[in-house]
């Protein structure tokens, strides 16, 4: 059993209660390896931004879990070498799927989970986000649960159908799953595919996809049954046109891809929204500039030539992000 205290991390109880109560939202950035960790820790450190270091099921398989550990362990110290003197750093597992998996990351250091049960009839969600809850607690680890499904793809549990999170039901469900955030449907969805043409109009200047906005009445809605209670936005990258289109250049086929417009996404923060959830951008970053460095160079294949230009976009991204989208710079000095 390791206790995440002893790694230098913190859980999200209180950094939640001042991005709620101050108008901003802590950055939950995924990563899989050294690179998006370095990334991350050195924009954290630049702006002192708190940060989630964000972990699936799947980074879990592909990096190994006691190395991840490690890598996070690092961190902190990596935090405070760049000057860092007060890191704030949460490792969270994200999309939770099982008792197990979330108890196994507890045990191993992580300061928060997820137990995404949102795929489960209501009182099998609740009752499976409760266990998690109350083990969990008694390990000061913070749970987030979800309620609603996003559309798009979960991890490995596919949402045909997507439908926003009923407010009528966060009252009942926070009070007894006893979860400490709560991650709702408000019309964000994973990848880069987040609408299908169908559902956007197209800028006739630019030809490029115009998305749907996100639902705020329900959002507003939900704040109001659950006045200043943590709430978290998953499939939350902007797919940035930049990136897209310097990919497509350098030989990738990403067509139609769009996602969230930051503006929605500064304006959620400004409300509970208290932790926003960014992967695909940063997948859409490293692939740009590795793209660009391939067909630029084809004779180059020192894998540092072609990284160490993934890890410098990474890091303007993640500084952007927190920034000019979350609000979070300067909130852990
Ligand atoms: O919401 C899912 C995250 O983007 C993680 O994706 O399961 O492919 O690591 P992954
Ligand atoms: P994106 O696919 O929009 O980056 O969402 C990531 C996410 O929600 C991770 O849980
Ligand atoms: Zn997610």
């Amino acid at each position: 059993m390791v206790n995440y205290k002893d790694l230098g991390l913190v859980n999200t109880r209180e950094m939640f209660a001042k991005a709620v109560a101050g108008g901003y939202a802590i950055p939950a950035f995924n990563f899989n390896n050294m690179e998006q960790l370095q990334a991350i820790i050195q924009a954290a450190a630049e702006t002192k931004s708190p940060v989630i270091l964000q972990v699936s099921k799947g980074a879990r398989n592909y990096a190994n879990q006691t190395l991840l550990r490690y890598m996070a362990e690092g961190a902190v110290a990596y935090a405070k070498e760049l000057g860092w003197e007060h890191p704030q750093i949460v490792l969270h597992l994200d999309h939770g799927d099982s008792f197990e998996l979330c108890k196994s990351c507890v045990d191993m250091g992580f300061s928060s989970v997820m137990i995404d049960a949102s795929s489960l009839p209501y009182e099998e969600n609740i009752a499976l986000s409760k266990k998690v809850a109350d083990y969990a607690h008694q390990y000061d680890v913070t749970v987030e649960a979800e309620l609603g499904v996003l559309a798009g793809v979960e991890d490995e549990v596919a949402a045909e159908e997507s439908h926003y999170t009923r407010p009528e039901e966060v009252i009942d469900f926070s009070s007894r799953t006893g979860c400490d955030s709560l991650a709702i449907s408000v019309g964000t969805s994973h990848g880069a595919y987040k609408f299908k043409p169908e559902q956007c109009t197209r800028d006739p200047k630019t030809g490029r996809l115009v998305p749907p906005p996100l639902a705020f009445d329900v959002l507003h809605e939900i704040e109001k049954k659950l006045p200043g209670f943590p709430i978290v936005l998953h499939g939350s990258s902007s797919v940035p046109q930049e990136y897209v289109d310097i990919i497509n250049e350098h030989g990738g086929k990403l067509p139609d891809a769009v996602g969230i417009p930051e503006e929605q996404l500064r304006e959620a923060s400004k409300s509970a929204v208290c932790k926003i959830n960014i992967d695909s951008d940063s997948r859409l970053a490293m692939t740009a500039a590795i793209r660009k460095v391939f067909d630029e160079k084809p004779g180059e294949f020192d894998p540092r030539k072609y990284l160490g230009p993934a890890r410098a976009a990474l890091k303007t991204l993640y500084i952007h992000k927190i920034v000019n989208v979350l609000g979070s710079a300067g909130k852990a000095r």
